[in-house]
């Protein structure tokens, strides 16, 4: 059978049929873009030379909502931000709530520009926009608009109606929604008062719509479920951009609830079309398998195929898994810029000149003279100079405080990280080392730090419920002198351990964690470095970091299975 079907395309082909070529069939390596990279929004865009171009939720990590590019759906670089400097919305700054911030973006091009529309929870929901993805200075600033909801949606509609379809709370506890609408004046952002749209197919609470016109239809994507195992994804359909609309009797078009595979929570989705005219779609999905216990890396995208013929509902090739077949543009690693391709490692030097990589990321605002590159007298160091506030942050922390961290995302299931760390602390209470850190609230640290008069202790701390019990270990004045190297690494599956020794010598493990520390909420880890003088005021000492190494050693997708992280060292 098999023989006779590839026979049969094969001489469909060989009689140049009118079709576009049939593409051969690869290997779709999920996720698309791994990490704490949720509620995915993709557009292809032809005159940007047949690129795609993805934007995720960064709650309150800064730079917000990245932009990733890609030519063949599998290699994704990271050229800008959408959300870069402060200007663009000032209130970012002072949210309180570990679980607000940017929420889920809508990432769509029209009139030769990109367009985000988002709600920054604890802050304002608004829309920007640039002609240029590329520029993080082209990005406008935020226009604010009234939507009384989250998840906004961004919509032209044939006659140029400018539509934002959106989640509004009805009710907190059982919480549901329903999907409401505004229509948007540009470019004064005025919005009319919200009508009820659709409350999708009652499992609640709907949230995410996205809004396609395709073959006279008003399609209208949503989310359900809730972001967790019932996540599911369903669409419905009516004449108008205003309802009503009926449901896919397909629903849930896809889903990974009820079932045991790893790749669970899937749902977020959006759906486009590449160079070729094939469907795609994409979601956000969490490497938790169905025990949903351990999933450090938080919600990720995931890429699916799909068909979408004319005027039928559109099937997404689901279920979603770590490896899959589809219709891949071929490999191509031709995108303009100079930021990371997500799936690298980092070895960074902090060279002079050289600036903070793009893909680093602050919680908040940093105060950027905290954050220096190869400062005078001291070449080749990020230098930090320390928070008052520790990354949990005491009674008395207000948000425009800002703690000193920065980190990148854990992108691969096992890792190692390591910085080499030059810090001498001298007044009671300093301390800078690495950290793993979800939140505020969830994180484990590994820092040099000044205890007492006696001196200095390398110490282990981790925040968190059921977080382990601190670690406490001398260090030789010696050893602070001529540097350390400190060691995060995720050795398998449930577990990262922390690690130091004299910088290049050998390195001791002096505690663990599990990852269930780090799994929960909305956002994914990150990896990092810290520095804080524990609200002492007098501790000023920098330490100076160097050698900045994340290498990924496997990406694991269920079933015992791995495939080899990018740059991976056998
Ligand atoms: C943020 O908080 C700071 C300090 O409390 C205050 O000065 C500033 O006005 C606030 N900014 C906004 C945009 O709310
Ligand atoms: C929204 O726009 C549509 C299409 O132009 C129009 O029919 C409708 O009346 C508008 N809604 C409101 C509340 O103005
Ligand atoms: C937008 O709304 C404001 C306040 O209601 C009003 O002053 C302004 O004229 C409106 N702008 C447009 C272009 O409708
Ligand atoms: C939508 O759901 C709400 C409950 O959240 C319900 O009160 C309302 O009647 C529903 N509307 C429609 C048109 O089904
Ligand atoms: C999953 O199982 C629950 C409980 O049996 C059921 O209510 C729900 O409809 C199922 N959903 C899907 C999408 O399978
Ligand atoms: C290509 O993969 C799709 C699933 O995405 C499958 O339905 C199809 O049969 C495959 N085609 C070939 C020629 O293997
Ligand atoms: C430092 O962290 C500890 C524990 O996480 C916390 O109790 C304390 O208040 C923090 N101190 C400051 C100054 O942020
Ligand atoms: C300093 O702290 C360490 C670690 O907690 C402890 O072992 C040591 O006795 C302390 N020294 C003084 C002088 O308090
Ligand atoms: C990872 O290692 C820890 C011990 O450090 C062990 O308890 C745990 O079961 C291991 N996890 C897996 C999936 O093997």
């Amino acid at each position: 059978m098999k023989a006779a079907s590839i026979f049969i395309a094969a001489s469909l082909a060989g009689v140049g049929y009118s079709q576009p070529a049939k593409q051969k069939n690869s290997t779709i390596y999920n996720p698309i873009l791994p990490g704490f990279n949720p509620d995915p929004s993709c557009v292809f865009v032809k005159e940007w030379d047949n690129t795609f171009f993805c934007a995720t939720s960064t709650f309150l990590a800064f730079p917000g909502i990245p932009i990733y590019a890609s030519k063949d759906l599998q290699n994704f670089r990271l050229i800008g931000h959408a959300f870069n400097r402060p200007e663009q919305l000032p209130a970012f700054g002072n949210i309180t709530g570990q679980q607000q911030g940017w929420y889920a973006p809508t990432l769509r091009y029209h009139n030769k520009r990109f367009w985000i529309i988002n709600s920054c929870v604890g802050a304002a929901t608004g829309y920007w926009s640039t002609p240029d993805p590329y520029r993080n200075d082209a990005w406008t600033n935020v226009t604010p608009t009234e939507i009384p909801g989250y998840d906004p949606d961004l919509f032209w509609d044939a006659d140029g109606t400018v539509y934002s379809a959106f989640a509004k709370t009805v009710q907190t506890d059982p919480f549901t929604t329903e999907i409401h609408q505004v229509n948007i004046s540009m470019p004064s952002g005025n919005t009319t008062i919200d009508r009820f749209l659709w409350n999708g197919t009652a499992v609640q609470p709907p949230e995410g719509p996205h809004m396609m016109l395709k073959d006279d239809y008003h399609y209208l994507l949503l989310a359900e479920g809730g972001t967790a195992q019932a996540h599911q994804v369903t669409i419905g359909r009516g004449k108008s951009a205003q309802g009503p609309f009926e449901a896919d009797p397909a629903n849930p078009i896809l889903t990974a609830y009820n079932t045991t595979e790893y790749f669970q929570t899937v749902g977020h989705a959006d759906l486009f079309q590449d160079a070729a005219g094939n469907w795609w779609g994409v979601a956000l999905s969490t490497r938790s398998g169905p025990e949903y216990e351990t999933w450090p890396m938080g919600r990720e995208t995931v890429l699916y195929p799909a068909k979408w013929e004319e005027g039928q509902w559109p099937v997404l090739g689901g279920p979603v898994k770590g490896k899959m077949q589809g219709p891949l543009p071929p490999p191509n690693r031709n995108i303009h810029g100079s930021g990371a391709f997500i799936k690298d490692p980092d070895y960074y030097k902090f060279s002079p000149g050289s600036p903070v990589p793009s893909h680093f990321s602050y919680w908040r605002f940093p105060k950027t003279d905290n954050y220096v590159v190869s400062p005078r007298g001291h070449p080749n160091t990020l230098r930090l100079f320390p928070g008052r506030a520790n990354l949990t942050g005491d009674a008395a922390f207000i948000p425009t405080d800002g703690i000193t961290f920065i980190g990148r995302r854990q992108t691969d299931t096992l890792f190692t990280y390591s910085v080499d760390i030059n810090y001498t602390p001298s007044v009671f209470g300093e301390e800078s080392g690495v950290t793993l850190f979800l939140t505020q609230n969830y994180h484990a640290d590994l820092g040099i730090v000044r205890l007492n008069k006696t001196g200095n202790y390398l110490r282990f701390r981790a925040e968190g419920p059921n977080a382990p019990k601190q670690t406490v270990v001398s260090v030789s004045q010696k050893w602070c002198e001529q540097g350390m190297t400190l060691q995060i690494q995720a050795y398998n599956t449930t577990h990262f351990s922390f690690s130091a020794g004299p910088k290049g010598g050998p390195i001791k493990q002096v505690a663990t964690v599990p990852a269930t520390l780090v799994s929960n909420g909305f956002t994914g880890s990150f990896v990092g470095v810290y520095a804080t003088n524990n609200g002492n005021a007098l501790g000023k000492t920098p330490s100076y970091i160097s050698n900045w190494v994340y290498q990924g050693q496997g990406q694991y997708i269920g079933d015992g299975e791995f495939y080899p992280s990018n740059g991976q060292r056998s």
